[in-house]
């Protein structure tokens, strides 16, 4: 096998029969938060993860990111096994987590200035890339502001430009958009999806992987949507969403995608159900 057809056999990630169970330090309860998890991820695939409240997207997350190890299986980044985090790993949540006490052009050079990925760059090297990303997230002109001068969408994108910044292999989001109103959410997918590198070579596209409650949001984004169930936490069926690309405001209009958001919907609706008692 030549080097490029290896390369090609070995996924970006991952996964092989991995189980996360956690214990709890005083009374010794254990929750088994996912089991049997086997997946395949492609260099500069995009995957939607959804799934019901508690069926481990975030544990799953976590594993990846390398913040927490699996109970049993495991999971490898270029055919190596996660050992910890890693500058290779962008981790995005929820709330912004940005400093507040620094500008927007700090809050992107953050991990430039005081991580790995700043290393062996020079002072106009860092400061290059900063406006670079600053531009790509279109935050031009609101580079001296501070978190509190901005509004939500603005904050996201101060978080993905800053997770951008550190030139990261791998890209994950845990519900990076939830609390945003719907008319930002839905400008913010397009968003993401250009600066992800939609319109460029898969080549130079990220690896991603995108947590969602919103299936939606998961079906517009995805190249797949993993499907996840509760009791325990699982697997319950991996989607191709064969929607062209680029992906914009016409494609929610497409029957395709009300057939691929009702056939998500309908493999979760009992666990969903049953989250909510
Ligand atoms: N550190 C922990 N200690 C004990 N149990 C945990 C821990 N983290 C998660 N769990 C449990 O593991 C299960 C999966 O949790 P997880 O946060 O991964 O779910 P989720 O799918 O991300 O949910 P949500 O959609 O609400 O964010 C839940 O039952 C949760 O209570
Ligand atoms: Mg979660």
């Amino acid at each position: 096998m030549s080097a490029a057809s290896a390369r090609e056999a070995t996924p970006k990630l991952r996964f092989t029969a991995v189980a996360k169970e956690f214990v709890a330090p005083r009374t010794g309860k254990r929750t088994l938060a996912v089991t049997d998890v086997g997946l395949s991820i492609e260099a500069g695939e995009f995957v939607c993860v959804v799934g019901p409240s508690g069926c481990g997207k975030s544990t799953i997350m976590n594993l990846v990111a390398g913040l927490d190890a699996p109970t049993s299986g495991t999971i490898t980044m270029d055919g190596r096994p996660i050992a910890g985090p890693g500058a290779d790993r962008g981790v995005m949540f929820q709330d912004y987590a940005l400093y507040p006490w620094l500008t927007v052009s700090q809050n992107i050079g953050f991990g430039l200035e005081n991580g790995t990925p700043g290393r062996g760059l020079s002072r106009a090297e860092r400061d290059a890339r900063v406006r670079h990303f600053v531009e790509l997230v279109r935050l031009k002109g609101a580079e001296d502001k501070f978190p509190h001068q901005l509004s939500g969408g603005m904050c996201q994108r101060v978080a993905l430009a800053r997770l951008l910044a550190n030139g990261p292999d791998v890209l994950l989001m845990d519900e990076p958009l939830g609390a945003l109103d719907a008319q930002t959410r839905l400008i913010l997918q397009v968003e993401l999806l250009r600066i992800w590198g939609e319109t460029a070579p898969r080549a130079e596209r990220k690896t991603a992987i995108f947590i969602t409650h919103d299936i939606e949001e998961a079906v517009f984004l995805a190249d797949r949507v993993v499907v996840m169930g509760t009791g325990p936490g699982r697997i319950r069926a991996i989607l191709p969403i064969d929607l062209p690309r680029p992906r914009e405001e016409g494609t929610r209009a497409d029957p395709r995608f009300a057939a691929l958001t009702k056939q998500v919907w309908e493999l979760i609706r009992d666990d969903a159900y049953q989250a909510i008692g």
